[in-house]
């Protein structure tokens, strides 16, 4: 059911949508459309993606939608943090004019059986740790992009992995809409904003910073002329080990392109790494010689 949230500015109001057919209706009133996909519980770096969508396009449509099909098994689906109506007013006070709120029911209908697989690039990294998720993000933003239509949609570099497949799709499927990564916003400590920080232990809080430590060190050494990928590796597998906390699920030099493995690293490489604090997993990367906190 269409509910209305308080007025932005005198002209703004907020609409918020659950179906299909009422996006498919609202769409047709709207142009330029930027869209920025969420699975909620909103921070400063979904929401730089809405203020650069706001200050980009004409219309902008967000959606909240926590995924089933790309969590696994044993993955934090049931308790992945939400906040529906702080999310609703956070999205408001930026100017969304629309905010898609799908149920799982609405995305995947009872006789739902089809599945969107980007390959190659999805068998590394966070594919090889987590099979099907990558699929379950292909199908649902396939989705997401054929209820919404937008002209240009916003993700962000933080899933490093992610913005590629997801522009690989947009590519191979011939999708006319225009992929935007933007830069990861991080807390002064470095630390990457996610959803999941909230599941850390004010400890390990304190030690999560060390990714962002470790990513550094390896482009400290890069634009000092270390192009050796495995001194890289090992450069941040020693500062990571600092902390016995930390366990390492992967320390990756890759190619930004490719996802492959670099023996030799490169201007532009991705150096990405995924992290266990107790029960949480934490991902973050740097793109070797370029800026680390990009504007
Ligand atoms: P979610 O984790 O909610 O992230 C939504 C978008 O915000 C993604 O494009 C993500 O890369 C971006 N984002 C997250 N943290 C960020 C940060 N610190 N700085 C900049 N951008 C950041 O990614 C997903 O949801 C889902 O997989 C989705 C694409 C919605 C499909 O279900």
């Amino acid at each position: 059911m269409p509910t209305s949230s308080p007025a932005h500015s005198p002209n703004h109001a907020m609409r918020v949508l659950h179906t299909r057919e009422e996006m498919g209706a609202a769409r047709a009133d709207l142009r330029d459309v930027g869209l920025v996909p969420t699975m909620g519980f909103l921070h400063d770096g979904h929401l730089s993606l809405v203020a650069r969508a706001r200050a980009e396009r004409a219309s902008v449509v967000a959606t909240i939608f926590v995924n089933p099909t790309q969590f696994g098994p044993g993955e934090d689906l049931a308790r992945y943090p939400r906040n529906l109506e702080r999310d609703l007013a956070l999205l408001d006070a930026a100017g969304v004019d629309i905010v898609f709120v799908p149920d799982a029911a609405e995305i995947y209908p009872s006789g739902f059986n089809t599945r969107v697989e980007v390959l190659g690039v999805t068998d590394v990294l966070e594919g090889a740790i987590r099979p099907g998720h990558f699929s379950g993000v292909a199908t649902v933003v396939t989705k997401l992009f054929n209820i919404i239509r937008p002209n240009c949609a916003y993700f962000g570099q933080k899933d490093a992995q992610q913005s590629i497949v997801i522009r690989k799709l947009v590519a191979d499927l011939d999708l006319p809409i225009e992929v935007i990564i933007a830069p990861t916003v991080r807390e002064p400590d470095g630390l990457a904003l996610s959803s999941r920080n909230s599941y850390l232990t004010p400890a390990q809080r304190k030690v999560a910073p060390i990714i962002f430590q470790a990513l550094s060190k390896a482009k400290a050494l890069f634009d000092a002329g270390e192009t050796d990928a495995e001194v890289l590796r090992r450069a941040e597998r020693t500062v990571l080990e600092a902390e016995p906390d930390i366990k390492i699920d992967y320390i990756s030099i890759a190619s930004a392109q490719t996802l492959r493995e670099l023996m030799i690293a490169e201007p532009g490489a991705l150096a990405s790494m995924a992290v266990r604090l107790g029960s949480t997993r934490l991902i973050d990367n740097l793109l070797l010689g370029e800026a680390c906190t990009p504007a």
